[in-house]
């Protein structure tokens, strides 16, 4: 039986539809090697095996992999310009807007959307989309609960509003989780919805090669409606911004033409 890295990813595939050519292939082969030691094997051909038979070990491999860390208001100097200049700049001539959280994790990302939305009244055409590759944080997101350490980056008075407390442990209001539909979404395989006014994809493609970047963000521009604004993470850039029809308008912030 084959047991390389190749072999691995097809095999891969079948079982769980991740393609992980579209990843950086040192990051991702670092992360698998040392997930398989930690479960004690050394050869692809039996990683697969275990991975097949153990749902327990899979869950926690996929969550491994996908590297799902996030916050609330994540670089809230960011959250600051979205709030005082792209959502005002977006809702002045709309009815309303659609906004998409795309790779949104546990949820911290589109709440943060939401209770913001709330708090400033804007107008919205329907419940914010929230989409990500991995189920498992999807039902977390869904439930909305967080520890006192999660919570951190949620402004004090927002926390008040917007949250029912637990010993240490924090719940997102019905209000606000109401706001958000979560879905499951492969941003590499499956096909956009159009017409967002914003789209926010953040620390999601650090991941990628850059071919695999390249073509989400032409996919994101297409998804976007004229003057339609994409919002990325902090350590990101877009390179080809204005052959995709895109122009920055301020840091991490692109809008279409
Ligand atoms: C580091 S988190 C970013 C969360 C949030 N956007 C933030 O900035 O805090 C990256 C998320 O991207 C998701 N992801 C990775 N590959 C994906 C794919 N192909 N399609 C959709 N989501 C993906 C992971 O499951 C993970 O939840």
């Amino acid at each position: 039986m084959d047991n390389s890295w190749e072999w691995f990813i097809k095999r891969f595939e079948t079982l769980s539809k991740i393609d992980l050519t579209a990843y950086k292939r040192p990051q991702m082969e670092r992360r698998i090697n040392s997930f398989m030691r930690s479960a004690g094997v050394q050869q692809y051909k039996d990683f697969i095996i275990l991975l097949t038979n153990d749902a327990n070990l899979y869950r926690k491999f996929l969550e491994h992999i996908t590297i799902n860390v996030s916050e609330f208001f994540r670089n809230a100097n960011h959250w600051q310009v979205l709030e005082k200049q792209v959502i005002p700049e977006l809702i002045k001539e709309r009815r309303g807007i659609r906004v998409w959280s795309a790779g949104c994790s546990t949820g911290e990302e589109p709440y943060s959307l939401a209770m913001m939305i709330k708090e400033k009244k804007v107008p919205v055409i329907e419940r914010i989309l929230a989409t990500d590759i991995d189920q498992e944080v999807l039902d977390k997101a869904v439930k909305g609960v967080y520890s006192s350490k999660g919570v951190q980056g949620v402004p004090p008075s927002y926390l008040t509003r917007y949250f029912k407390r637990s010993g240490d442990s924090y719940q997102i209001s019905e209000e606000i989780r109401t706001m958000v539909n979560f879905q499951r979404q492969d941003m590499l395989k499956d096909v956009f919805g159009r017409d967002f006014d914003l789209i926010l994809c953040r620390n999601v493609v650090i991941y990628f090669t850059e071919e695999t970047k390249n073509r989400l963000y032409m996919k994101f521009a297409k998804a976007l409606r004229s003057k339609g604004v994409l919002f990325i993470g902090s350590t990101e850039q877009i390179f080809q911004a204005r052959e995709l029809g895109l122009k920055s308008i301020a840091t991490f912030f692109y809008q279409k033409d």
